[in-house]
């Protein structure tokens, strides 16, 4: 059985709109996949499909050899598929504590969630509810519910965007950690300077296409992706 995810030719049409139009790739335990590409090139409608948000029009997602696609996106999670949002998605009126710990089927453990706010400096709010907290660490709160949860897939839709630097380098070290834990990450974002610095491969994605795939060196050198972040 191979390890990690195998995207194999997937379709995702919305009515006449196709979003993702015959995507191919593999991603192994312990590295991290960039994605990048312009607005509206289905960066996230990728993610979408990954997870289970959406059914795919065609085409087969493996991971760990075990067919994912088409299903619900709840036994998608308990498989260990983990994922942040574009615009972070806690549940206002429950606590950090509880935001990290939600979907557990067995006891809570504390100790641990409070070690996991302690790293990010944000222990001191573990009572207060989510809404109280800025954009930026709602966003730390998705991460470290992944990491709770131990996923070995982690799909990261613009974890940096509106996010402080400083707190960035933060960001950094926990995407790192993951990796060096042997998980499978993707990684979507704008900022292609943390995309080069991470990446062991990048994904290019135009109008739901893979126009370039490499590392940082063959991502700069594609006139395709030039192409199609500054026109023709
Ligand atoms: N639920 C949906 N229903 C209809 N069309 C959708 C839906 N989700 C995405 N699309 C369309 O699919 C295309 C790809 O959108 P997607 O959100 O995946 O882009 P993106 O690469 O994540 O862009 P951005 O960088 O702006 O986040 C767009 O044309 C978008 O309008
Ligand atoms: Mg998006």
């Amino acid at each position: 059985m191979s390890q990690g995810l195998k995207v194999d030719n997937i379709r995702k049409a919305f009515g006449g709109l196709v979003a993702i139009n015959g995507v191919s790739f593999s991603a192994k335990p312990g590295t991290i996949t960039g994605i990048i590409g312009v607005n509206g090139a289905g960066k996230s409608t990728l993610l979408n499909c990954l997870c289970g948000l959406y059914a795919v029009s065609s085409g087969e997602i493996l991971l760990n050899g075990q067919a994912i696609h088409n299903m619900p996106a709840d036994r998608v999670t308990r498989l260990g598929v983990g994922r942040t949002f574009q615009v972070p998605r806690l549940f206002k009126s429950l606590t950090l504590t509880d935001n990290i710990a939600i979907g557990e089927t067995g006891s809570t453990r504390h100790e641990e969630i409070d070690r996991l706010l302690q790293q990010v400096h944000l222990y001191r709010l573990r009572d207060n509810m989510a809404n109280e907290l800025s954009g930026g660490q709602k966003k730390l709160i998705e991460l470290l519910r992944i990491q709770y949860h131990d996923a070995g897939l982690i799909l990261l839709d613009e974890p940096f965007a509106g996010v402080h630097p400083d707190l960035i380098r933060v960001f950094l070290e926990l995407i790192k950690g993951f990796r060096d834990a042997g998980k499978t990450v993707l990684l979507i974002s704008h900022d292609l300077t943390s995309i080069y610095e991470l990446s062991d491969n990048i994904i290019a994605l135009n109008q739901g296409e893979i126009i370039a795939e490499g590392d940082a060196a063959a991502i700069q050198n594609s006139t395709a992706v030039v192409e199609a972040y500054l026109g023709k």
